[in-house]
């Protein structure tokens, strides 16, 4: 079969496809044929060596998030079947409750081997049903991103119809929010740098609009726009908690995803606790979140945004595609058979 491996962090040139051979899945494992894959921020910052995980082993199968079928199941199998179509859980570990010291982090593409093969073998716990009406390609974009923005939006203090919630950029976690905050009955503001962006995310339901390079005091935009109350809920991918502590509303809830600015987070405390603000930490979501998340996706018929499909031979384009912030929406990555 092929297989990508990242022998070195530090390039996208160490990358490399392989021919490895076809591994069999042992009890309570399965077998899965991957049809597509999609990319992270997390993916490229552990091939460029500037996202570390410790326990890393290399050379590694990158990539978090894949789609797929099962093409074989070992003894004891009960929870899928051959030809279910499925997709990889991010944290192998994390079935379902708070996250607890003793669940193993077994991150998918980091901490452990990825989804970028044309086969991969995983114990059955870690792979859900994908949503019927999603092709592999709009299922591969779920694992990572969407499970994040479901997480940071229904699971700690789901978010209630009437709120308003603030996405930054149009990254693949802000365009999830977006999507999931309008299921919700939610009103959205967007910020993004660029006007086009933003016109592609007011047709994806975001209610107000805000360049933050022709804006850079965005925060003040948005407290205008809530009335100067502040936003009820933030989705804080960039990491200006200084920014955010300014626009969220007392009694207000930040979910802290990212720092993709850069900026780091030199937060507050008296503005956090002044202000009776909640702040807590998201590290993606366990099995059961992906699952309540599949049953929204179904009902509501929800269609994840995606970019542009890239051929398995083409993943180093893909992952350069990511790196040059060139995209709107996911980025796949075909499985070898084919788009
Ligand atoms: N904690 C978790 O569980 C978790 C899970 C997934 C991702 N993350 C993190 O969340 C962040 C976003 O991930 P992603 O996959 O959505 O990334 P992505 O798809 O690469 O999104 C990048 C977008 O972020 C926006 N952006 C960049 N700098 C910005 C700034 N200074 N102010 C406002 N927006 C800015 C840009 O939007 P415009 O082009 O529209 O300006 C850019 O397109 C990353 O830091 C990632 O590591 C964390």
């Amino acid at each position: 079969m092929k297989t990508y491996y990242l022998d070195q962090p530090g390039s996208l040139d160490n990358l490399a496809m392989r021919e490895t051979p076809t591994p069999t899945p042992g009890a309570r494992e399965v077998l899965m044929r991957v049809h597509a894959t999609s990319l992270n921020y997390r993916d490229l910052g552990l091939a460029l060596g500037t996202y570390k995980s410790p326990s890393m082993p290399l050379p590694l199968v990158p990539m978090s998030d894949g789609a797929g079928e099962i093409v074989a199941v070992g003894n004891g199998v009960t929870r899928v079947k051959v030809g279910d179509r499925v997709a990889g859980i991010f944290h192998q570990g994390w079935i379902g409750g708070p996250r607890r010291p003793e669940h193993p982090v077994g991150d998918l593409g980091g901490g452990i081997h990825g989804m970028l093969s044309e086969y991969v073998v995983l114990s059955e716990d870690g792979v859900v049903v994908i949503p019927e009406q999603l092709s592999f390609e709009e299922a591969a974009t779920l694992p990572c991103a969407a499970v994040t923005a479901w997480n940071t939006l229904q699971v700690q203090r789901p978010l209630q119809a009437g709120e308003t919630v603030l996405v930054q950029g149009s990254g693949g976690v802000s365009l999830f929010a977006l999507q999931f905050a309008k299921l919700a009955g939610a009103r959205v503001i967007a910020t993004s740098s660029s006007d086009e962006r933003l016109e592609r995310m007011r047709a994806l339901g975001a209610d107000e609009l805000v360049n933050y390079t022709t804006h850079p005091a965005w925060e003040d935009e948005v407290r205008a726009l809530t009335g100067r109350r502040g936003v009820d809920l933030i989705v804080e991918v960039v990491g200006s908690m200084t920014q955010s502590l300014k626009c969220i509303r007392t009694g207000g809830r930040i979910g802290m995803v990212g720092q993709r600015g850069g900026q780091g987070v030199p937060a507050s405390f008296g503005m956090i606790v002044g202000r009776h603000i909640t702040v807590y930490g998201i590290g993606v979501g366990s099995r059961d979140d992906f699952e309540a998340m599949n049953r929204a996706i179904a009902m509501n018929n929800l269609k994840p945004v995606v970019d542009r499909v890239f051929a398995f031979e083409e993943a180093r384009e893909a992952y350069r595609h990511l790196k040059d912030r060139a995209h709107f929406g996911k980025i796949v990555i075909a499985g070898p058979r084919g788009k």
